[in-house]
């Protein structure tokens, strides 16, 4: 059994959609959601989903290696950041080589890095002029959005393109594709 950990930090709707899809796959299983805001969305999906929990904070992730350490003794084999805010420190990097995944509401290498994050991603896509945007897929190094492009999909702006409208359709692409992208990884 391939056992999944989604770290997430907000809503979780990727999370859900991951969740969903490996629901009755006899080789993938969702062992853990780790999160590390108290007030996040993504708590009621894993309860609603009977999935065990883990909260973090910068002393468990960042100043120690304790969720590493917690990770291993559940077997963990693969992590999926699905909207999680922190950088990946050199500790879990090492840890799972090639093993952590993220998505990314943009086409990197532009617009991502520090600070690049829900609608702040948007709001520049649409400042920059760009007729189109999208998501990417990459494996996770210990730079921000840097990581080795696994899946890119686009969408096109439209001149009236509002932030919130372009970041609907950005999670309809990554709804769409993510889960089956996590899929192929793992059947390789
Ligand atoms: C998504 O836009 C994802 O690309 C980014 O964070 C957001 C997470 O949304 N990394 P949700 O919490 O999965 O709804």
């Amino acid at each position: 059994m391939i056992k999944l950990a989604i770290f997430a930090s907000g809503a979780g709707s990727n999370a859900a959609k991951i969740i969903e899809h490996f629901k009755n796959n006899p080789t993938v299983v969702i062992d853990l959601i780790v999160c590390n805001k108290k007030e996040a969305g993504v708590w009621g999906i894993a309860a609603a989903n009977q999935i065990d929990t883990l909260y973090i904070n910068r002393e468990s992730f960042i100043e120690s290696d304790a969720c590493v350490k917690q990770l291993q003794a559940r077997s963990i084999d693969f992590i999926v950041l699905a909207g999680f805010l922190w950088k990946v420190p050199e500790s879990l990097i090492n840890a799972y080589p090639g093993k952590i995944i993220n998505i990314h509401p943009a086409l990197l290498p532009k617009y991502g890095g520090k600070g690049m994050y829900g609608m702040h991603v948007h709001e520049a896509v649409i400042a920059a002029g760009e007729k189109e945007s999208g998501i990417t897929i990459h494996y996770v190094d210990a730079h921000y959005d840097e990581g080795d492009i696994i899946f890119q999909a686009k969408c096109t702006i439209e001149p009236n393109e509002t932030p919130a409208s372009l970041a609907a359709k950005i999670h309809v692409l990554e709804h769409a594709h993510f889960p089956v992208v996590i899929e192929k990884l793992l059947s390789i």
